[in-house]
């Protein structure tokens, strides 16, 4: 009998269980957010980062050297404030291809895809 019920599938704790993963997961990047106002978890800026390749590399050249849309090199971007750039990364400019990235990203997530571009994010390290 006992051996019965407990083989007997329970969905209801497994749910519990998992709620209680799910919450402990967020509170352990909050915990990290904290830490490093500025930066995404790992996973979320390799996401960040192919976003930034890909998508933004269709307009700004796959190395960001400038296509449709102008070069993101730290050498083009090296006069530009990076509130400037998290500004246009999230707004876009209004009248231009440059679209609004407000949907996809947070505003700490453009503040570190500024800060990145700054640094150097195409393929070749520039
Ligand atoms: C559909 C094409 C397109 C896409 C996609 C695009 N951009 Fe742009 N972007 C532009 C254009 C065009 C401009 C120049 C706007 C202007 O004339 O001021 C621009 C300007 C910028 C600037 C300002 C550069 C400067 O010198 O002031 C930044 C920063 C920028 N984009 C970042 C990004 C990022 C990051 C992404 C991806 C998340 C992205 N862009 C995706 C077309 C695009």
């Amino acid at each position: 009998m006992l051996d019965a019920r407990s083989r007997r599938p329970s969905p209801a704790p497994h749910t519990g269980r998992a709620g209680c993963r799910l919450a402990a997961a967020l509170a352990a990047a909050a915990v990290a957010t904290a830490a490093h106002a500025a930066d995404p978890p790992p996973a979320r800026e390799a996401e960040l980062v192919r976003l930034v390749r890909q998508d933004c590399g269709s307009c700004h050249g796959m190395t960001l050297r400038g296509g449709l849309g102008p070069p993101l090199t730290p050498q083009a971007l090296a006069d530009r404030p990076e509130a400037m750039l998290a500004a246009t990364i999230i707004h876009g400019r209004p009248g231009t291809a440059m679209p609004p990235w407000r949907p996809f990203v947070t505003e700490a997530e453009a503040d570190w895809i500024a800060s990145r571009l700054k640094r150097g994010l195409g393929d070749d390290g520039r």
